[in-house]
C-alpha cells in the first residue's frame, strides 16, 4: 500500500467530489426487506476541526469520551450540540479565501449499530448517506469506505466487502466546513451534519444499476412513447455475465411487455457501449402529465438471468409529456402555461434542514391553496420525496444543482480546480430526478457568475438529457436578455427586474428581436411586510408575449426557534445566536413564517395566481380559464350584487363548461339597482368537492367588478347615539411615521445598507431627516378644525407635504383608543390587510375581524385597509361602539395595540413592547409596499407626492350593537 495516502486531506481540495461513491441513479430505492432504515438516535462528538479527531473514534470499540445522542437525519446546530447555526447571505461565514478554511473548523462524529441478515452478506450491500453538510468520510467495522461531497445530494458506497452478518459498527465523520462550502454559499443558515436518511440496501449480485424512463407526449397525435434504458452492473465485480435479459411493460396495458438482452462483453471493443438494454414503445394511448392533470403510470422492468429467473425488478413512476421552447413560449404538452411559481428551501424551525415527506406536503398543500403550480427547488437539488410529490399532486419543478459561489462567483466559475465539483453537482442531479415528469427544467445553479464552468455542466446536461431546456440566470444577468449566455440558459430567468424591464422586454419578442420565455427565477421578494406591485407585474405579464410568469421569492420564513436564558422562545434569525458575521434577517423573507402561517400577502398571491378571471368586458363577463389542460368544472361559481357593501341579491353563475386556455363571455347575471350607492359585482370559485389541498367551499378565484361608483352614507342603525365617553378616544395627533416595513429598508442592517447599498435606502433617507422621531408637524404642515357636536364630533384636518418631505411613509393621524373597543367592523377594502400597491385581492365590502397580532418576524408597519368610508370598534362585552366616518375622501387606517414608534424600536416579534390603549391610524394616504429590500422599491404612483391631502371625519358612540342586522351581510372570506 502506498501509506502517504492516509494523509490526504480531500476536505481541503475542491477537485476531490468523491472517493470510492457509487454513480448516482434514478432507480428507486430498494424496499421491503432488501431495505435496512438507519435513521434514529445515533452516538456524536464534535471536535474542534478534522485535524483533531483522534483516529480510532472510527474503530470498532468506541473509545472513551464525551458521546451523546443526536438525532439523524437532523442538523446539528440545532440539537444544543455546543455549535451554534450560522447565517450569512452573499459573504461566507469565515473570511479565508477559496480554498482556504478556518482553523476552527466543527467535526461531528456519528456512530451506530446495526445487524444485517445473514443472506445479506452473500450479495451486496449498499450504505445510502441522504445528506451530509458539508463533506463526509465514512468508516464501517472500521475501515474507511469512502468520502463524498455535495450536502444536497445522497452518496452511496458499496460496502460488500467490509460488512459483516450480526453486528456491525458504522461512524460517519462530518465536516461543517470544507473547499466545497465555496460552492454552497447560498443565502441561508450554514447547518452542518447529516440531515437527510441514511440507510442500506441488499442488492443482487447483477442488478438493475439504473433507469432511464424518458416518456414523452406528442400533442399532435395526443400519443405518447417511451424509451427505457436500463443500466445493468455486476456489483463492481466485473462484467455483466452473459444470457441476461431486460423485460418491461407498462402496468394496465398501457405498454406491453418487451424483452432484449444485456449486452456483455465489452472485450467487443468498438461495439460495447456499456451493459445498457434499450426498450421503446410508441403510439400508446395514454393520458398526459401536466401540473394540472398529474396522470401517472408505472413502468416495471426486471432482470432475468439465464435460467429465466428474475433477480432484480424495479417499478419507476412516469408522466408523459413533453417540455419544449416555441417563439419565446414555454410549452407543455404544446400548451403556453402560466408559470405561477415560487421558490422554496428546505427548513424547518427545529429541525434545520432535516425536513421529512409531512412537511414537505405540508408546503405543497399550503402552496396549492394559494394556487401556486411551479416550485424552484431554490437552490438545491430536495429530497427524493419532494419530486415524488410534485409528480403525484401536479407541481412544475424548475430542479437547481447545488451550485452557488455568491462570495467569489467571478471568480471559482472559471477555476479548474472547481472544474469537476461544478459537473459532478449538475450531472448528479440529473442523474437521480431525470425521470420525475414535475421537472420541467434543469438549473446550473444560482449566482454563481458565469464561466467555463457552467459552459462544461450545461454541455453535459444538453447530451444527457435534450428533453428539457436549461435555466441559468446569471448567464443573461450581464451579457442582455435578447441574446446573452445562450449556451447556459434557454430562458430569460431575471431576478427582481422591474415591470418595465419586463416590458421591454416583450417588446424585443414582438419585434422579433429575442426569442427565449421570460420567466423570472426570482421577484416580489416576500421580506416582510411585502409583494408590492405583484398584480402590477402581472397585468404586464398576462398581456406580453415572451412573458410567462415566475418564481416569488420565497415561500418560508428560515426563523430558528432559540431558547433564551429566561426560558421564553423565539424564532431566530442571524446574529441571534452569536453568529458573526451575519445579514440579520435576510433570512425572514417567506409568504409563510417559519411555522408555516401564511402572511397576509399570501390573499393577494392566491387572487394573481388565480385559475380564473372575471372581467367586465362590454356589458357583460368574460371569463378566462387560465389553465391549459383542464375545464373550471371542479369550481362553482357564485354572484352577489353588492350596494354600498350589502348584498342585495345572489346566484350561481350560469357558465356552461369553459375549456382550458379559453375566454368565454356571459351575460351579466342581474340588472343594475335603482337608486344610490356604490354598487359591486363580485364572483367568486369555490371547490365544489374536496381535494387533497382544501376543503369543499375553498376559495379559488375572485373578482370584484364596480358597476357604479357611488358615494355612501353612514349605515342607517336602529341604535342609539350616546355622547362621547371622555376616556374612549384621546385627541388626534398627526403622524408622517410608520413602523418602517423590510422594503423601506433594513432597520437591523442599517450600516450595510449605507455601505454596500443593499435593500432600500428610503429608510435612512427618512431617519437623516428625523421623520422618525420629529413631530409631524415639523414634517408637514398641519391645520385642523374640530366641531363638537352634541353626541358627535367633525374632524378636518388639512396636510401640506412641502417638496423636501416627499414620499413621507403615511399622511394621517394617530389616536390612542379604550382598549375594550377591540373588534373591528369597516366598510373598505378587505378583509385581509392591504396597501395601495397590494390590494387587488381586498376587495371593497363590509367587514369585520379582531384587533390583530404583528404577522412579521421582525416587527414592522402592518394591518392597513384602505379606501375605507367608515369603521366601527366594538366593545363586545357592553355593546357599545365609536364610530369614525368619512366626511369627504376615503382613508385608510390601522387599528393595532402597537405604535409606529414602538414597532420600529422592536427587532424580534419577541420583544414587541403592546401599549395600553388601541392604536388608531387614519390616513389621508399611505406609501405602499413595493420590494425594496431586494428589488423595485414602490412605484411612483404608490407614493406619496407633495401637495394638499385632507382627512376628514365624523366621531360618534353608540349605545349598543345589538339588533343592527349590520354583521349578516360581513362577507367573510
Ligand atoms: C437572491 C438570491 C436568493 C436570496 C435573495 C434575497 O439574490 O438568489 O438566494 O438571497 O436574493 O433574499
Ligand atoms: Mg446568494
Amino acid at each position: 500500500m502506498l501509506p502517504t495516502l492516509a494523509e490526504l486531506r480531500p476536505w481541503h481540495d475542491p477537485s476531490t467530489t468523491a472517493i470510492h461513491r457509487l454513480p448516482m441513479r434514478a432507480r428507486p430505492a430498494m424496499t421491503g426487506d432488501r431495505a435496512l432504515p438507519l435513521d434514529g438516535d445515533w452516538s456524536f462528538r464534535l471536535f474542534a476541526s478534522p485535524e483533531v479527531v483522534p483516529s480510532d473514534v472510527v474503530d470498532v470499540d468506541a473509545p472513551s469520551g464525551q458521546w451523546r445522542s443526536i438525532v439523524v437525519p437532523g442538523s446539528w446546530p440545532v440539537q444544543d450540540v455546543g455549535d451554534k447555526p450560522h447565517y450569512t447571505n452573499i459573504q461566507m461565514p469565515f473570511s479565508e479565501p477559496p480554498p482556504h478554511l478556518p482553523e476552527h473548523n466543527p467535526t461531528g462524529v456519528y456512530r451506530r449499530e446495526f445487524e444485517v441478515p445473514p443472506n445479506w452478506t452473500r450479495e451486496r450491500v449498499a450504505l445510502h448517506i441522504g445528506a451530509a453538510d458539508s463533506v463526509h468520510a465514512v468508516y464501517l467495522n472500521g475501515t474507511f469506505v469512502g468520502y463524498g461531497t455535495d450536502a444536497r445530494l445522497a452518496s452511496e458506497y458499496d460496502v460488500s466487502h467490509v460488512v459483516q452478518a450480526g453486528v456491525n459498527v458504522l461512524a460517519v465523520v462530518v465536516i461543517r466546513y470544507s473547499a466545497q462550502s465555496f460552492v454552497e454559499d447560498q443565502d441561508g443558515w450554514w447547518l452542518a451534519g447529516l440531515h437527510r436518511s441514511v440507510r442500506l440496501e441488499s442488492r443482487p449480485a447483477v442488478a438493475i444499476a439504473d433507469i432511464d424512463a424518458r416518456a414523452d407526449f406528442d400533442p399532435g397525435s395526443c400519443q405518447g412513447a417511451l424509451d427505457l434504458r436500463v443500466t445493468v452492473d455486476h456489483g463492481g465485480l466485473g462484467p455483466v455475465p452473459e444470457g441476461y435479459t431486460v423485460r418491461a411493460h407498462v402496468r394496465g396495458n398501457v405498454a406491453e411487455t418487451k424483452q432484449a438482452p444485456v449486452p456483455h462483453d465489452p472485450t467487443r471493443t468498438y461495439e460495447f457501449s456499456g451493459h445498457i438494454t434499450r426498450l421503446g414503445w410508441e403510439g400508446l394511448e395514454v393520458q398526459p402529465w401536466s401540473a394540472e392533470t398529474p396522470y401517472l403510470y408505472d413502468a416495471v422492468a426486471e432482470l432475468v438471468d439465464p435460467d429465466g429467473a428474475v433477480v432484480d425488478e424495479t417499478t419507476v413512476r412516469i408522466g408523459f409529456r413533453r417540455v419544449e421552447i416555441d417563439g419565446a413560449s414555454l410549452l407543455v404538452n404544446g400548451r403556453r402555461v402560466w408559470i405561477f411559481g415560487v421558490n422554496r428551501h428546505d427548513h424547518d424551525p427545529d429541525r434545520g434542514a432535516a425536513v421529512d415527506v409531512d412537511a414537505m406536503r405540508a408546503d405543497l398543500i399550503e402552496m396549492r391553496r394559494m394556487n401556486i403550480n411551479a416550485v424552484r427547488t431554490s437552490h438545491y437539488p430536495n429530497d427524493p420525496a419532494f419530486y415524488d410529490l410534485c409528480d403525484e399532486l401536479g407541481f412544475y419543478v424548475l430542479d437547481e444543482a447545488n451550485i452557488e459561489s455568491h462570495a467569489y462567483n467571478w471568480y471559482l466559475c472559471g477555476d479548474v480546480r472547481y472544474r469537476a465539483t461544478w459537473l459532478e453537482r449538475g450531472a448528479r442531479m440529473v442523474a437521480r430526478d431525470r425521470n420525475h415528469p414535475c421537472v420541467i427544467q434543469w438549473s446550473l445553479g444560482n449566482e454563481s457568475g458565469y464561466g467555463v464552468n457552467h459552459d462544461a455542466l450545461a454541455g453535459w446536461i444538453r447530451r444527457a438529457d435534450p428533453s428539457r431546456p436549461l435555466h441559468y440566470e446569471d448567464a443573461i444577468r450581464f451579457s442582455g436578455w435578447a441574446d446573452g449566455g445562450r449556451h447556459g440558459t434557454d430562458v430569460v430567468c431575471p431576478m427582481y427586474p422591474s415591470i418595465e424591464e419586463i416590458r421591454q422586454y416583450s417588446e424585443q419578442v414582438v419585434a422579433g428581436r429575442a426569442d427565449r420565455p421570460l420567466i423570472m427565477c426570482e421577484y416580489s421578494h416576500a421580506m416582510g411586510n411585502s409583494n408590492g406591485s405583484l398584480a402590477d407585474y402581472w397585468d404586464v405579464i398576462s398581456a406580453s408575449p415572451g412573458l410567462q410568469g415566475g418564481y416569488i421569492w420565497e415561500w418560508k420564513d428560515h426563523g430558528l426557534r432559540q431558547v433564551l436564558d429566561d426560558g421564553s422562545i423565539r424564532l431566530a434569525y442571524g446574529g441571534q445566536f452569536g453568529d458573526t458575521p451575519h445579514d440579520a434577517n435576510f433570512v425572514a423573507d417567506g409568504i409563510v413564517s417559519a411555522d408555516r402561517e401564511p402572511h397576509p400577502a399570501a390573499a393577494e398571491i392566491a387572487w394573481v395566481y388565480r385559475p380564473v378571471v372575471t372581467e367586465l368586458v362590454r356589458g357583460g363577463l368574460q371569463i378566462t380559464n387560465r389553465r391549459q389542460f383542464a375545464d373550471l368544472d371542479d369550481l362553482v361559481p357564485h354572484w352577489e350584487l353588492a350596494v354600498d357593501g350589502v348584498t342585495v341579491e345572489s346566484g350561481d353563475l350560469e357558465v356552461g363548461r369553459i375549456a382550458p386556455g379559453i375566454c368565454h363571455d356571459v351575460p351579466l347575471p342581474s340588472k343594475m339597482p335603482d337608486g344610490p350607492g356604490r354598487v359591486h359585482l363580485n364572483v367568486t370559485w369555490r371547490l365544489r368537492t374536496a381535494t387533497w389541498f382544501a376543503e369543499s367551499g375553498h376559495l379559488m378565484a375572485w373578482d370584484q367588478m364596480e358597476l357604479r361608483e357611488g358615494r355612501p352614507g353612514p349605515p342607517i342603525d336602529p341604535v342609539v347615539r350616546v355622547p362621547i365617553r371622555p376616556d374612549a378616544v384621546d385627541e388626534a395627533v398627526p403622524n408622517v411615521w410608520r413602523g418602517a416595513t423590510d422594503n423601506d429598508g433594513l432597520k437591523l442592517l442599517e450600516e450595510i445598507v449605507r455601505v454596500r447599498e443593499m435593500g432600500s435606502p428610503t429608510l435612512i433617507r427618512w431617519r437623516d431627516a428625523g421623520i422618525d422621531v420629529k413631530p409631524a408637524d415639523q414634517v408637514v404642515r398641519h391645520s385642523s378644525t374640530v366641531e363638537r357636536q352634541a353626541e358627535a364630533v367633525e374632524v378636518r384636518h388639512v396636510f401640506e407635504v412641502p417638496d423636501s418631505a416627499a414620499d413621507l411613509p403615511r399622511v394621517g393621524v394617530l389616536m390612542r383608543v379604550d382598549p375594550r373597543f377591540d373588534r373591528l367592523r369597516w366598510l373598505g377594502r378587505g378583509p385581509h390587510e392591504n396597501y395601495s400597491d397590494r390590494d387587488r385581492s381586498a376587495h371593497w365590502g363590509i367587514w369585520s375581524g379582531p384587533i390583530e397580532d404583528s404577522p412579521y418576524l421582525v416587527p414592522q408597519e402592518f394591518g392597513l385597509r384602505t379606501e375605507t368610508d367608515w369603521i366601527e370598534l366594538v366593545d363586545d362585552s357592553s355593546g357599545e361602539f365609536l364610530r369614525f366616518s368619512t366626511l369627504e375622501e376615503r382613508f385608510s387606517w390601522s387599528a393595532t395595540r402597537y405604535s409606529p414608534q414602538a414597532l420600529f424600536a422592536a427587532a424580534n416579534d419577541s420583544d414587541l413592547a403592546a401599549d395600553d390603549r388601541i392604536v388608531l391610524c387614519l390616513d389621508a394616504a399611505h406609501r405602499g409596499l413595493g420590494t425594496g429590500a431586494c428589488g423595485p422599491d414602490v412605484l411612483e404612483r404608490y407614493r406619496i407626492s407633495p401637495g394638499r391631502y385632507d382627512l376628514t371625519y365624523r366621531i360618534e358612540m353608540f349605545e349598543s350593537d345589538d339588533g343592527r342586522g349590520v354583521d349578516k351581510s360581513v362577507t367573510e372570506r
